[in-house]
């Protein structure tokens, strides 16, 4: 069984000129699904992890998947106003304008092993945010880990002080 098999390339989505890597077909095949688990969770080499932090929203289906199997904590991290409690934001860039992300000030103890996980790493941009606030809060990022990851695009630069695995590479 391929990995890239279960991605399926959407042309002109979300709009014109830009092809969408769609992973609905790798979510929707349990054995697919566990494979590509197996791979991001054998990339850690066993290594102790007390948190794993999903980015809003692609970010959330493998991690907590990932946080179950590593019997570690379940972090989101969300698009601003959606986190009820006391939160930190940081805001990155976009083609226009900026974005920004929140993450709960009581989520992360100072010390604690962060895996970070989102589906895609293209700019960095989203991946940084999250690096951003997970130091903020005094934790340690033990790897930055996605789906796949656009080399591309070179997001990899912007969080390069950390550990980064994609299973798949395009
Ligand atoms: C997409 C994708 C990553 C991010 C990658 O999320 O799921 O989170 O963009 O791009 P970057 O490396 O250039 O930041 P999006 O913001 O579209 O939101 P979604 O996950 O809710 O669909
Ligand atoms: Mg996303």
């Amino acid at each position: 069984m391929q990995l890239e098999n279960y991605i399926r390339d959407i042309q002109g989505f979300p709009k014109e000129g830009i092809l969408f890597k769609d992973i609905t077909p790798l979510l929707i095949d349990p054995l697919a699904r566990k494979k590509c688990l197996n791979i991001l969770l054998d990339s850690l080499k066993g290594q102790q992890i007390d948190k794993v932090v999903g980015a809003e929203s692609r970010g959330f289906f493998f991690g907590i998947l990932l946080a179950q199997e590593l019997n570690a904590g379940f972090i989101p991290v969300r698009k601003p106003k959606k986190l009820p409690f006391k939160t930190l934001s940081a805001s990155y860039d976009l083609e226009y304008g900026s974005a920004s992300l929140e993450i709960h000030t009581d989520a992360i103890q100072r010390g604690d092993r962060v895996l970070i996980h989102d589906d895609v790493l293209a700019t960095g941009g989203t991946a940084k945010a999250v690096c951003d606030l997970v130091e903020k809060l005094g934790g340690e990022i033990v790897q930055c880990n996605f789906l796949m990851e656009l080399t591309f695009l070179n997001g990899r630069e912007k969080i390069k002080n950390n550990p980064i695995f994609a299973a798949l590479t395009y």
